[in-house]
């Protein structure tokens, strides 16, 4: 499994010869004006929620490449109505796709559309593939259901937005990833506006004294599980 760091909350996942793209906000990421979503391949979209920097470039992707969509149901409605095919979930769902099993998990934040349109409820997902298991954990607060997650999955890698203000900071990052039960932890979410930017090095110091390791990857950069 590769994962590639797109920006903000956008990666690209790779298992096997499956693309997957989540929450593609590249056009409108000042920090990312050096990518062009017309080179980037996606057989799948993944939608955590419906806010503008989850899903600014939703549609001309999905439009070009003809992927799938993937997220819950009013967010895969919104999008089925303007022509995109979609899959629709909801909490606490999961489903075999042909890269690996997806499951829907709970969230605790907001998700309108930037038109005011209903975004249902906001989520994260886990995905099991290849062997390796990660978990996306969307934009969220620090929650309880965390620790539902381990009951059933091992996971190899925890995707935890680390940016405070609209999500968890770092301090919260950190329980959430003995939630989980994961010490490896890709951040997101962090440095795309002001009210977000962090210092990577106490960032990083804070998780290394729990014996975790936090990695902070440059937009193109990828890891491999
Ligand atoms: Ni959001
Ligand atoms: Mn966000």
């Amino acid at each position: 499994m590769k994962i590639t760091f797109l920006g903000h909350a956008s990666l690209q996942i790779q298992i096997g010869e499956t693309h997957i793209l989540v929450d593609p906000f590249i056009s409108g990421n000042p920090k990312a004006s050096h990518m062009d979503i017309n080179s980037l391949k996606a057989d799948y979209i993944l939608i955590t929620h419906a806010h503008q920097d989850h899903i600014l470039d939703v549609e001309a992707i999905a439009k070009r490449t003809g992927a799938i969509l993937i997220s819950n149901f009013e967010i895969v409605s919104y999008y089925q109505n303007k022509g995109i095919e979609g899959h629709p979930m909801n909490h606490g769902g999961s489903w075999e796709f042909d890269f690996g099993r997806v499951k829907y998990v709970n969230a605790i934040h907001t998700s309108s559309f930037p038109d005011g349109s209903n975004g249902g409820q906001p989520g994260g997902f886990v995905i099991e593939g290849e062997h390796k298991n990660i978990y996306i954990a969307g934009d969220t607060a620090l929650t309880y259901d965390m620790k539902l997650i381990p009951l059933q999955t091992k996971l190899d890698l925890a995707i935890l937005p680390i940016g405070d203000n609209f999500t968890m900071g770092i301090d919260d990052a950190i329980i959430a990833s003995d939630f989980v039960e994961c010490e490896k932890i890709l951040g997101y979410h962090f440095d795309t506006f002001g009210y977000i930017e962090i210092n990577h090095e106490v960032a990083k110091r804070k998780f290394f004294d729990k014996e975790k390791d936090l990695m902070l990857l440059e937009i193109g950069e990828y890891i491999e599980l």
